[in-house]
């Protein structure tokens, strides 16, 4: 099939894509829009082009598998014909107008886009900038200030936003076609314009903020010198330094390492995907449990638009749930992530299990404890429908020996959602020995409905995530009875890219759930083994974390402080297992970090607790503030 079609119709040139899934790009496409914009050029009777895509959407961008290896014709060339063309082309927009699928649409002399396209320049997120003239011609269309907005950050803005910055001429009515056939066109060509607003921009505070948010990340910096180039150069002399950079940086190590995130992230969970069971319906979820995650997990599936009936201990705890899941879809709400807060009304909270009979799925976050949770599952056993899939969130129970509570283990897996669940775009999918293709299909389908990223796992103490988290943690509290302290373990990670060091997120988490799994898992560990029990003695002197007032940092001040008492405890630490201190680069506590990762991460993969690499690499960046653009501990390792 030819991914390019042209017919003509009373003057007018209809060029249709048509190159399936996203319309991308790639080199079949490029040489289709070079022919046909040279044969139309030789076309006297056409007095205008209207350019449209068949399928799910309009150019979603280049083909990322051939960025770092571009092959003729080059976007650039193809876009400076359509733009020199002696008769307007018309770009009629649907769906997600991407990278460079917004470089074509801007090269087009003008723009409708049906209701509800999303437009944007995403390349910062696979470590490039625009390679096709978009940083020269967006802010000819746009204010720099939106244009430095969309292009350093990535994400896309909504046909109305687009429409009131410039960016489009007009948002369609009806049919999408027929009106872009009617659409005037500019006079003057898009790079004889001068560019919006450009005096206005202090382009050192811009650099200054950039440079913090971006964590060591260097595709927005490179986007903001090239719209820089834009406001200070001729548009020609810009365009040619646009070009350079994106070569440069398509062959860069960070451009390889969100290349890789990203095709890892959309074959994670495919497994799940290919199950042939019919999953469960998810109109109405069950969640027992409304603390921190049971609410964020109900908060989820209103969002997605399930209906949820909440169970709690008792009439007192589930009002407490109710005004938890309140309080998160109005901070969704204030964000913008929430039209509006009618979600609440599909919200039931109580403490009869009666109200879970027509949930077909239900996912329980009680405490971590397996007694408790042994309780509400055989209740629910006794309760709900055969066919009637049951979840549990936990962090590190043994999914396989709560399942053979129920009469029909296949029924059971693990949904390990992260904190908060309702923004967390994590699922980690505990497949369990006995778990079944519907309980898993059913899992598959959550994923696609609350719009998460599933990874799925084996059953072991930790499954992926948390158990590669507590080798990396052990390590690093050996550091500390070594020599280092946590606000410089934390330095260095930060310094990596981590949004958070290990200290301050356990801060963050609290540091119970752990104490506890450490506690249960201490009768069964050899003797022989190395511990440090530094944690321990924090959580021993009440030092639980934030919520505490206090944990590895002092937090009287409302910011993480280092503590004395924590530098006591982990000094006497260190003479009680008779280590002398001694000094720590931010490299070496780095370097011991990463091969830690990578050496439990080789283990994961050894037992098949892990599908594959990529799986880990996804659960580590999506769930633990690993820096995307290092691509993951198992990239790393090459
Ligand atoms: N190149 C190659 N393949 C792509 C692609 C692209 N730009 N965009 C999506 N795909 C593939 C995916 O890998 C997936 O393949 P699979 O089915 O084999 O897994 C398939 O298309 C569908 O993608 P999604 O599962 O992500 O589908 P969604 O409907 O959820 O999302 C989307 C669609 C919003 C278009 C999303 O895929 C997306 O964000 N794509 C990337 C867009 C992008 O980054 N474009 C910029 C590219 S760089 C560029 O244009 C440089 C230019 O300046 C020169
Ligand atoms: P939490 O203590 O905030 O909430 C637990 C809730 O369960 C409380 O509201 C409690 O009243 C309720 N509950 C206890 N027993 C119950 C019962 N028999 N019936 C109904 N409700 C009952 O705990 P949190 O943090 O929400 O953890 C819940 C589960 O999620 C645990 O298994 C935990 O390991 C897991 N988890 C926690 C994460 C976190 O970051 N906090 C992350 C991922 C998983």
């Amino acid at each position: 099939m030819q991914p390019v079609s042209l017919t003509i119709s009373e003057g007018i040139a209809h060029l249709r894509i048509d190159n399936p899934p996203v319309n991308a790009l790639n080199q079949p496409l490029r040489a289709g829009l070079r022919d046909a914009a040279l044969r139309i050029a030789g076309m006297p009777d056409v007095q205008k082009v209207v350019l449209s895509c068949a399928g799910r959407t309009f150019v979603a961008g280049a083909d990322i598998r051939e960025l770092g290896a571009p092959l003729e014709p080059y976007l650039p060339d193809v876009l400076d014909l359509i733009a020199g063309s002696s008769v307007p082309w018309i770009a009629a927009l649907h769906g997600t107008v991407l990278g460079g699928g917004l470089e074509l649409a801007m090269a087009c002399h003008a723009r409708i886009a049906a209701p509800g396209t999303r437009l944007g320049l995403p390349e910062v997120s696979l470590g490039i900038i625009p390679g096709s003239g978009g940083t020269v011609r967006l802010p000819r269309l746009v204010p720099m200030s939106d244009a430095i907005a969309m292009v350093t950050g990535g994400k896309p803005v909504s046909a109305e936003a687009a429409l009131a910055m410039g960016l489009i001429d007009r948002i369609a009515s009806g049919d999408l076609q027929a009106e872009a056939q009617d659409m005037p066109a500019p006079a003057a060509p898009l790079l004889d314009r001068p560019v919006r607003e450009a005096g206005a921009i202090d382009w050192h505070a811009q650099e200054q903020t950039l440079r913090r948010k971006s964590r060591g990340a260097e595709a927005p910096l490179e986007a903001l010198a090239a719209l820089r180039d834009s406001a200070e150069l001729p548009a020609r002399d810009a365009m040619a330094r646009e070009r350079e950079r994106f070569l440069r940086l398509s062959v860069s190590d960070q451009s390889r390492a969100l290349r890789h995130v990203f095709f890892a992230e959309r074959d994670a969970g495919r497994s799940l995907r290919d199950i042939e069971a019919a999953p469960a319906d998810l109109a109405r979820v069950g969640v027992i449990g409304g603390g921190t995650m049971g609410a964020g997990i109900a908060a989820a599936l209103l969002i997605a638009g399930s209906s949820v009936r909440l169970i709690e201990r008792d009439a007192q705890a589930a009002d407490m749930a109710q005004t938890r899941v309140a309080d998160l879809l109005a901070a969704s709400h204030k964000r913008g992530l929430l039209r509006d807060l009618s979600a609440l009304e599909r919200l039931t909270t109580g403490s009869d299990y009666a109200a879970l009979a027509d949930c077909p799925l239900v996912i329980e976050a009680v405490f971590e404890d397996m007694e408790v949770k042994r309780q509400v599952f055989t209740r629910l056993d006794a309760v709900m429908p055969a066919d009637a899939v049951l979840a549990t969130n936990t962090s590190y129970l043994d999914v396989d020996t709560l399942a053979l509570t129920t009469r029909d283990p296949s029924r059971v897996l693990g949904l390990h959602f992260f904190s908060p669940a309702h923004v967390m775009k994590l699922l980690e999918v505990v497949r369990g020995a006995h778990t079944g293709p519907r309980a898993l299909a059913t899992a598959g389908a959550l994923a696609r409905h609350l719009r998460k990223t599933a990874v799925v796992a084996g059953v072991c103490d930790g499954f992926i995530g948390n158990r590669i988290m507590n080798a990396y943690r052990t390590d690093c509290e050996f550091m500390l009875e070594e020599g280092a302290l946590p606000e410089q373990i934390d330095r260095a990670m930060e310094g990596f890219g981590f949004a958070m060091g290990i200290y301050a997120v356990q801060d963050m988490s609290g540091l119970d759930i752990a104490w506890a799994a450490r506690k249960a898992r201490a009768a069964t560990r050899p003797a022989d083994e190395r511990y440090a029990h530094i944690a321990d003695r924090l959580c021993e002197a009440g030092r639980l974390g934030r919520k505490a007032g206090r944990g590895w940092y002092d937090y009287a001040t409302g910011t993480a402080q280092p503590d004395p008492q924590v530098a006591q405890i982990i000094a006497e630490e260190s003479a009680r297992a008779g280590r002398t201190r001694r000094e720590f680069s931010d490299a070496q506590i780095m370097d011991r970090i990463l091969s830690v990762m990578q050496a439990e991460g080789r283990t994961i993969l050894a037992e098949g607790v892990a599908d594959s690499a990529e799986d880990i690499d996804v659960v580590m960046v999506t769930g633990y503030g690993f820096p995307r653009h290092k691509g993951g501990p198992m990239f790393l390792a090459g």
